[in-house]
């Protein structure tokens, strides 16, 4: 027996455990001392009442025979049509037509963001932007795919472009931005988009902050973007959106006509997902079909300008220090420049040791992060605050 020694070649630990296990160490050595996290970005306002009510109702089918339901509907890989309705509703509003059967239904976008490859050779190349959310480089490690990064820095704020020069089979972007907050316009987009076009590349499109763009001018699915259907699978999760990081529901967009070699990728993945797949919980789906109901989306709209005025204050507390940073509008997180010329992990020790806060260290996110750090909007209000108030302390 041999194990995948691609595994091997992974850092000993996921970023967020690294991250939250030296939390947890300080906090063990300080029990006296109030610790504040702006590290993951995991939600802290409760679930929408409208959510709440639909899961409700949801367990209460579940409670008797004539309601009962147990394995979803397998004409649409066990996603409720209530809930696609919603979903292809919710596109429609972007101007973006979608029929079911291009919608899947997950328990979100991080497992369908690694399950995805599995669609994909093990030989292709992949493109990644670097810095980047961990999982897209750590999951094609696993598989030993050969990775090529598309540089991020301050110099193209963070939103890289396509180099005609470099070859690539499958292209990662996310957009808002995980760790950066950048976010591309639509000529951005469409660069991508021909790009992919041109090189008969597939683009995984992670859409899972898109909440967070209040510009109109920005786009927030691919498919806004002419073209995007023959080449862009998209990824996006009810996490951000609607507070489900612990609920666990999200949905992947594969279109109809997205084919390679002559093979539907839409078909590939429904047999992949009706094989090593049952379906998120009937209760997380009902719960998410309410979110895009009027009184839904009028709930969530509240927890995400909760989140937006948590952004203005850490942004408006770097401006005051006059430490450079970038997203904070737009986007959940803000990506700071580490002051006095600190590398990342010297600046996460710094902080939590002087301030008792908790950030993630850029370099966590690929090279181009060195030095820069990413401070999160979702923690309560009253921790903003009081975070930025010990940063402003400590950093003039
Ligand atoms: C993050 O902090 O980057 C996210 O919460 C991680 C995730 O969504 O898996």
């Amino acid at each position: 027996m041999k194990i995948n020694e691609n595994f091997l070649n992974l850092s000993e630990n996921y970023l967020f455990s690294a991250v939250g296990a030296k939390a947890s160490a300080f906090q063990r050595e300080h029990p006296e001392k109030k610790v504040l996290k702006l590290s993951i970005g995991d939600v802290t306002c409760p679930l929408a009442p409208a959510v709440i009510a639909a899961m409700h109702r949801a367990v209460e089918d579940l409670a008797h025979a004539e309601s009962f339901k147990g394995y979803g509907p397998d004409r649409y890989c066990y996603g409720y049509e209530s809930l696609l309705a919603s979903i292809a509703g919710s596109y429609a509003r972007k101007g973006v037509g979608l029929s079911y059967h291009e919608i899947f239904v997950s328990d979100g976008a991080k497992s369908d963001l690694g399950n995805l490859l599995d669609l994909f050779s093990a030989d292709n190349t992949v493109l990644i932007p670097d810095p980047v959310y961990p999982v897209y480089v750590d999951t094609n490690v696993m598989a030993g795919r050969r990775i090529l990064f598309a540089d991020a820095n301050e110099g193209n704020k963070f939103l890289p472009l396509p180099d005609e020069r470099v070859a690539a089979d499958i292209i990662y972007i996310c957009s808002p931005n995980n760790p950066t907050g950048a976010v591309y316009d639509r000529s951005g987009l469409k660069a991508w988009v021909d790009y992919a076009r041109r090189q008969g590349a597939i683009i995984l499109f992670d859409a899972a902050y898109e909440c967070f763009i209040s510009d109109r001018a920005l786009p927030r699915s691919i498919y806004e973007i002419e073209g995007a259907r023959e080449c862009a699978i998209e990824v996006c999760s009810y996490s951000k959106t609607a507070g489900f990081t612990g609920v666990r529901c999200g949905y992947t967009v594969v279109p109809e006509e997205l084919k390679r070699g002559g093979v539907s990728l839409n078909r590939l993945w429904a047999r992949r997902q009706s094989t090593k797949f049952n379906g998120a919980s009937y209760i997380s789906q009902m719960g998410a079909a309410a979110v895009f109901t009027e009184e839904g989306e009028r709930e969530i709209a509240a927890n995400i300008g909760y989140y937006r005025g948590n952004a203005r204050l850490i942004s408006q507390c770097l401006k005051d220090l006059d430490i450079w940073f970038t997203g904070g509008e737009n986007s959940p997180y803000v990506w700071m420049k580490c002051p006095r010329g600190m590398k990342s992990w010297e600046f996460f020790d710094y902080l939590l040791e002087q301030a008792n806060v908790v950030g993630t260290p850029g370099s966590g996110f690929g090279r181009n992060g060195e030095g820069f750090f990413r401070l999160t909007a979702f923690g309560t209000a009253e921790n903003t605050l009081e975070a930025c108030q010990r940063m402003r302390e400590l950093l003039k």
